[in-house]
């Protein structure tokens, strides 16, 4: 089976509402004709604000659009929090949840990420658990124990409605706390332990799910073509870069 490899373009915080329109606006019809690039998958992932014009404007494409995150709770008094079955209305396929960010400035534990995977499965939206270690746990060698740690309450959710999940997508990002925005990379050997460790324990936990791999943290047109050549790695989450069209066309296109 050839699968087609993830560009997953997070924009963060990092442009205004009418900078993200002027950035399709400016690149609309290159974004489409990037999109039809063999193997391709593209999933754009604005500000929260951006959903839905996107989603309007990239409709008859291939292009997904996807959230930056989503709230653990279905509905209700949670001023400020937008609901997985709203982000599914206003037209987004998949969702980024647990980045370090959040986890980091917004405090969000394992146990809330669960929550929130709970949300999406429920609002027929693909989920992109973000994983990944500090520089503190890499140094002290406990990067696959963190992974582990950090995916357990959301595989013992797959694995309770694994039957209701089969052929299911789910992607897990790879992103090592100390490669994220900082111009820093793995090793293509600490890359190949841990995708065939990934690999190995998704399998073992669900069979049924169709899991897909990717890394995110300083992804540039200078090392993609490298990281591409990683077993079991089958996409990229991309922040900074993704942000200048040519720059992300150069990182799809590298082989
Ligand atoms: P970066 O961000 O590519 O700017 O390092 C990746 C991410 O945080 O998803």
């Amino acid at each position: 089976m050839n699968r087609k490899f993830f560009y997953i373009a997070n924009w963060k915080m990092y442009a205004t509402f009418t900078q993200t329109i002027d950035l399709i606006t400016k690149n609309h019809d290159d974004f489409l004709k990037l999109s039809q690039h063999p193997n391709t998958k593209i999933v754009l992932c604005p500000s929260a604000l951006a959903y839905y014009p996107l989603a309007t404007v990239f409709k008859e494409s291939t292009i997904e659009i996807g959230a930056q995150d989503c709230s653990d709770h279905h509905q209700g008094a949670f001023t400020g929090q937008i609901s997985a079955s709203d982000i599914k209305a206003v037209g987004c396929t998949y969702c980024i949840i647990g980045h370090s960010e959040r986890r980091r400035f917004n405090g969000e534990t394992n146990a809330t990420i669960a929550q929130k995977l709970t949300q999406l499965i429920d609002a027929n939206i693909t989920p992109i658990i973000c994983i990944g270690e500090t520089e503190e746990q890499n140094k002290q060698g406990k990067t696959l124990t963190t992974l582990e740690q950090q995916l357990a309450e959301c595989f013992a959710i797959i694995k309770k409605s694994e039957t209701k999940l089969e052929n299911t997508s789910i992607l897990i990002a790879y992103e090592p706390v100390w490669a994220i925005g900082s111009g820093i990379i793995p090793s293509n050997e600490h890359l190949e332990t841990v995708f065939a460790w990934l690999s190995q324990h998704t399998l073992k936990v669900a069979p049924s799910i169709v899991w897909t791999l990717i890394y995110g943290g300083s992804v540039t047109e200078l090392n993609a073509q490298q990281i591409k050549k990683i077993n079991h790695l089958e996409g990229f989450l991309i922040g900074g870069a993704s942000l200048d069209f040519q720059e992300f066309e150069k990182i799809v296109k590298c082989n």
